[in-house]
């Protein structure tokens, strides 16, 4: 049925965490398989784990049990630097909470990645400056994150986590702190970098026209799928 290629196979993942001396698990044997230009939003209420299997997917987190297949490598092989590479490379991640470094400007925490990378200066503030314009934050290069609202900050992150031209998205609630006008900004980006790039999306929303725009939408209740 889908002759595209297996990019994500994520099984039967299970992750615990130790509370008041008990396991809980917050994630119980979560199974899905992402084909490269997939675009699937994550559903779920407050709670339900959705955050916690994004990380696990970003490799920013491991499973307690089952496993994660990136074409078909196990992720749990992979040392802690050549997972740092793989991420770096592969994956771009967009945080609940943004993250920002509070020290650096918008245009510099944009191209951090680049610069951890050791890639040209020159070429990644180009990228960087033309992502924050097409993001409507060209008048924004310059400030810091105390100087921006929670929406320009978000996009900021954004713009970060689509420096290095990522095959793979995970964004947790991207336009979460937006009006409808960025989110729609956002919405469009994204599935024109699908058109484009061929970027394949995971995106946690709990906007419901943003998640209608998604081919496979999967709902998380109580870390299982519904
Ligand atoms: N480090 C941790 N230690 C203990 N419990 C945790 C930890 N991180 C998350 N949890 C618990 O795991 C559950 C799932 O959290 P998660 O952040 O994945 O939810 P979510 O679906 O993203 O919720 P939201 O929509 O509010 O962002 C919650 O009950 C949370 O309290
Ligand atoms: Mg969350």
């Amino acid at each position: 049925m889908n002759n595209q290629r297996l990019l994500l196979d994520v099984k039967c993942v299970t992750r615990s965490y130790q509370r008041d001396g008990a396991n809980m698990d917050v994630v119980k044997g979560i199974d899905l398989q992402v084909w490269e230009r997939d675009a699937i939003c994550i559903l779920g209420a407050s709670g339900a784990g959705k955050s916690t299997l994004l990380h696990i997917l970003g490799t920013l987190d491991k499973p307690t049990l089952g496993k994660v297949l990136y074409e078909g490598v196990d992720l749990s092989r992979k040392s802690p630097s050549e997972l740092a590479e793989f991420r770096g490379k592969t994956i771009g991640f967009v945080f609940q909470f943004h993250h920002l470094l509070p020290e650096f400007t918008a245009l510099e925490n944009v191209i951090m990645p680049c610069r951890i990378a050791k890639m040209s200066l020159k070429d990644s503030e180009y990228k960087g400056r033309q992502l924050l314009t097409r993001l409507g934050l060209e008048h924004r290069l310059d400030h810091y994150p105390s100087q921006m609202s929670g929406g320009e900050q978000q996009r900021v992150a954004i713009a970060r986590a689509l420096i290095r031209s990522p095959r793979l998205l995970l964004a947790d609630e991207p336009t979460g702190n937006l009006d409808s006008a960025n989110a729609q900004i956002i919405q469009d980006l994204f599935f024109q970098l699908k058109e484009e790039e061929g970027l394949t999306l995971i995106v946690v929303s709990h906007d419901r026209q943003f998640a209608s725009r998604f081919p496979r939408r999967l709902e998380l209740k109580d870390g299982m799928w519904v």
